[in-house]
């Protein structure tokens, strides 16, 4: 395989940009995540990419629920703030107003829409576990368009 290819074309898959809250016990924690995507109606489910090196990865794990948290086009600074390992940032929701959802998980108040998932399989993947949630609650604050990957000029994939 042309890696380099393989590298550009999987590139070309949108994204959206999301806050994903996690919760372990008493434990919250938050984190930015674009391998995010819807895969069936009845139930409503959706497959969540979780790098398996981090400490969101563990919680999940453990306590099988998260949230994800929809940013509008203006929120960049909000996915930077959450991109940084809990390991070095420490709590990242500190100074972030959110409020425990029906799964326990964070919902950030600033989110312009929300969902929140109970997972339902995690499959091992690769440096990535296929996370499969189902979605058992979600909200709207605003119906507006999503921070889009695109927009932020980052790239996550490849
Ligand atoms: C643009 C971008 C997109 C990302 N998307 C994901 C993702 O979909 N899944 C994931 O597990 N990590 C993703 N990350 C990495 C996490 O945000 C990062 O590993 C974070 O530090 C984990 O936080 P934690 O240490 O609090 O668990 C992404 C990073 C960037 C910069």
């Amino acid at each position: 395989m042309d890696l380099n290819a393989k590298k550009i074309a999987l590139r070309k898959i949108p994204h959206g940009v999301f806050i994903v809250g996690v919760k372990q016990d008493g434990r919250l924690n938050a984190f930015t995540g674009t391998w995010l995507t819807q895969v069936s109606f009845i139930p409503p489910l959706v497959v969540l990419g979780l790098k398996k090196d981090t400490i969101s990865y563990q919680m999940v794990a453990k306590d099988r629920v998260f949230s994800v948290n929809v940013l509008g086009k203006d929120q960049k600074s909000v996915a930077e703030h959450f991109v940084k390992p809990a390991s070095v940032a420490g709590e990242k929701l500190q100074g972030v107003a959110y409020h425990l959802g029906k799964t326990g998980a964070p919902v950030l108040d600033e989110a312009i829409a929300y969902f929140e998932c109970e997972v339902r399989e995690i499959l091992a993947g690769g440096d990535h576990a296929a996370v499969i949630g189902e979605v058992v609650e979600a909200g709207v604050r605003q119906d507006v368009d999503a921070l889009t990957l695109k927009d932020t000029g980052w790239q996550y994939g490849g």
